[in-house]
């Protein structure tokens, strides 16, 4: 008999029962059957407490929420324990030690506010509607878009992780076409395409019952891409939404890349995240207790930066080696572009990246 270990872990205020895994760079294995769970996540769980309190206190009725992939339930689990209001939260996993080891968990932290669910996730969702839909597989969210925007309610989030990056920055082009039905190829900028592919994915599913997506965070880190979007119910919601999903030539843009004869997408070309929700989300995090405050603090504060600048970003290296030259100090290019009179902003896609709506040629110019 095979005898599994599991521990107690603490995040934010809740401690969970989870499987001990062996850890890689790229987070704990997923192939032996246990329910997954990855350290590595905590920041994002942590997010999805201050979005899920911010949508609580801006919904007028009970709020129900779903954690619909919960594996060991943390994510459900944490929502149940740590957020304040009118609500109650369903955790759902097929798996049947996932399901085991979910209640065990709402037993440890004494919850009487939560459904425990074993069914197919797709089912589930045809079977009921919520304001909070969470989807966080092994691998692409494609299979489960549909089945969650017929059951998100008006002006309810769907939160989405996808963790091929593979597909989505164009090292698998194949694998993208058939899950998202966009072209890609890999670039200087390609964790901004997948991450816009995503979206686009989303927007067109959502445009075709006649509902449109507002981004609230969307972000890419190296392992997963992650994307909170809001979906309000009517036709015109779905044209602006559509007005947002196009495909662009590498040429609009300096993009790096060794195939740059082909148009790439469709694609989002509209915000990636909301300012406004954004600082109402970000002041929440003081009533919060969470490992990652400084972190989220400091990533929430770049995402609102980020919020009004145009699509795609060049970095201080790619444009010095395109030029021949050492690169600057990013400090200098912002200091020089900005008494041009041009807008720049940071990008949480990269340390050494910048947005501006300087054009290439004064960009050149300023290096
Ligand atoms: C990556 S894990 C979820 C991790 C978890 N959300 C967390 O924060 O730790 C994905 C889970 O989805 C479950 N799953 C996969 N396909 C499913 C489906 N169609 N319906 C229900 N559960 C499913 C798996 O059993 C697995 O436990």
């Amino acid at each position: 008999m095979i005898v599994q270990k599991t521990e107690i872990v603490k995040e934010g205020k809740t401690e969970s029962l989870v499987f001990k895994k062996k850890v890689t760079k790229k987070g704990p294995g997923s192939k032996d059957n246990k329910p997954f769970y990855n350290p590595s996540m905590e920041l994002s769980r942590d997010l999805s407490i201050v979005i899920n309190q911010w949508i609580i206190n801006n919904c007028k009725k009970h709020a129900h929420l779903l954690d619909g992939l919960g594996a060991s339930g943390i994510r459900g689990v944490r929502l149940a324990n740590e957020l304040d209001g009118d609500f109650d939260v369903t955790i759902n996993d097929w798996n049947e030690k996932a399901f085991s080891l979910i209640k065990k968990n709402l037993e440890l932290n004494k919850l009487d506010n939560v459904i425990v669910s074993q069914k197919n996730l797709n089912v589930l969702l045809s079977e009921n509607n919520y304001h909070y839909i969470d989807i966080d597989p092994f691998g692409s969210p494609a299979h489960f878009v549909d089945s969650a925007i017929r059951s998100v309610y008006n002006h309810g989030l769907i939160a989405c992780s996808a963790t091929d990056t593979a597909a989505l920055c164009g090292i698998y082009p194949n694998v993208c076409l058939r899950r998202y039905g966009a072209r890609t190829f890999q670039s200087s900028v390609k964790h901004e395409i997948g991450l816009r592919i995503l979206l686009g994915f989303i927007c067109r599913e959502t445009a075709k019952y006649d509902k449109g997506i507002e981004p609230i965070i969307s972000y890419s880190t190296d392992y997963y891409f992650r994307v909170y979007v809001k979906i309000r119910n009517g036709k015109s919601y779905a044209n602006k939404s559509m007005e947002n999903f196009s495909v662009i030539s590498p040429k609009e843009i300096l993009i790096f890349s060794d195939n740059d004869e082909h148009d790439m997408g469709p694609l989002w070309l509209g915000k990636l995240h909301n300012k406004k929700a954004i600082k109402e989300i970000r002041t929440l995090l003081f009533k919060k207790e969470l490992n990652t405050k400084n972190s989220l603090w400091k990533l929430l504060s770049l995402f609102e930066e980020e919020a009004n600048a145009p699509p795609f970003f060049y970095t201080t290296d790619d444009i010095a080696s395109f030029l021949k030259m050492a690169p600057p100090k990013i400090e200098k290019i912002f200091e020089k572009l900005t008494n041009k009179g041009y807008k720049v902003f940071r990008t949480h896609f990269s340390s050494t990246g910048f947005k501006t709506n300087a054009p290439l040629d004064e960009i050149k110019k300023v290096f």
